[in-house]
């Protein structure tokens, strides 16, 4: 029998349009963000979005988080339209987005003090995901006092411990180092793997697109609509051999930096016409 539960998408975006206004006159600029944006995400997938600068990628995922509502369409959830955040889906900032005022545990375990969850249980649960990120020695430190990769794995492990399915990440490893980078993707793959997560995330590098994903959504210079959904064919877990050398990664990247290329010659022309 088909599990017809995993049939449901994890997220389904139909008609998403967003506009916005510039300033509050009356004859004030608007900004076409997104024009008709319709996608379904499974579940347990790993989607990534790329995109020229300011072609409407936060704003997707901030009405995917429904921290903004669309003008037009709507937002399933496991078959639910939403309309406001829910715990089904938890966001990771490229900024980190943590309390510097609060230690790491504290930061981990806010989300579920504000669910109200039982102190002792929600200790254990952030000490999980703290112990998870490989960052047990610094339970009691500030985020003054981390690496940015460090204070990243603290965001990370803040939204793993809320539980929820589906995680949205933009750009979350743009202010860290390459090396530590390439560390934090293999991380995240192998606890995503394992913990079955649904992921949107957001990059500006060919290579973190092609590396982490299932399918690589390539999103139009504005006003965003989706150009192009690739699949990326390539065996799991994709860190013990060399995946970068793979003729699948080789050929979608040249694939994706072709369009994208293409993209950036228009946009400039029209700049300097
Ligand atoms: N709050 C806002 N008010 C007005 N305009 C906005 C607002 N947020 C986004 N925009 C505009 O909407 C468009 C899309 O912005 P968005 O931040 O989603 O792009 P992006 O693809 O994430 O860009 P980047 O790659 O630079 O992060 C841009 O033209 C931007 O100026
Ligand atoms: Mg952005």
């Amino acid at each position: 029998m088909k599990d017809t539960v995993l049939d449901i998408p994890a997220i389904e975006l139909k008609g998403i349009r967003k506009t916005f206004t510039l300033s509050e006159d009356r004859d004030a600029k608007t900004v076409l963000a997104l024009d008709g944006v319709d996608l379904k995400i499974r579940q347990g997938e790993f989607l990534t979005i790329i995109g020229p600068s300011g072609c409407g990628k936060t704003t997707l995922l901030r009405i995917i988080a429904s921290l903004i509502l669309p003008d037009e369409g709507e937002v399933i959830v496991e078959g639910e339209p939403v309309r406001e955040p829910g715990i089904k889906r938890a966001m990771v900032f490229q900024t980190f987005g943590l309390f510097p005022w609060k230690s790491v545990i504290d930061n981990v375990i806010f989300p579920l003090m504000v669910r109200k969850f039982d102190a002792a249980e929600a200790r254990e649960i952030a000490m999980k995901h703290i112990r998870q990120v490989g960052l047990d020695k610094f339970v009691d430190a500030y985020p003054h006092q981390l690496s940015g990769g460090m204070q990243q794995r603290v965001g990370l492990a803040r939204a793993l411990s809320t539980g929820a399915d589906i995680l949205l990440m933009d750009e979350p490893f743009g202010a860290i180092d390459a090396q530590t980078r390439e560390l934090m993707q293999e991380e995240l793959m192998k606890i995503c793997q394992q913990e079955q997560k649904t992921v949107v995330f957001i990059t500006h590098d060919l290579d973190e697109a092609v590396l982490l994903a299932d399918r690589v959504l390539l999103m139009s210079r504005g006003p965003g609509r989706v150009r192009e959904v690739i699949d990326v064919d390539l065996p799991r877990p994709r860190f013990d051999y060399d995946v970068r050398g793979h003729e699948t990664f080789v050929k979608v990247r040249a694939h994706l930096w072709h369009e994208l290329r293409n993209d950036l010659v228009e946009q400039r022309a029209e700049e300097t016409s």
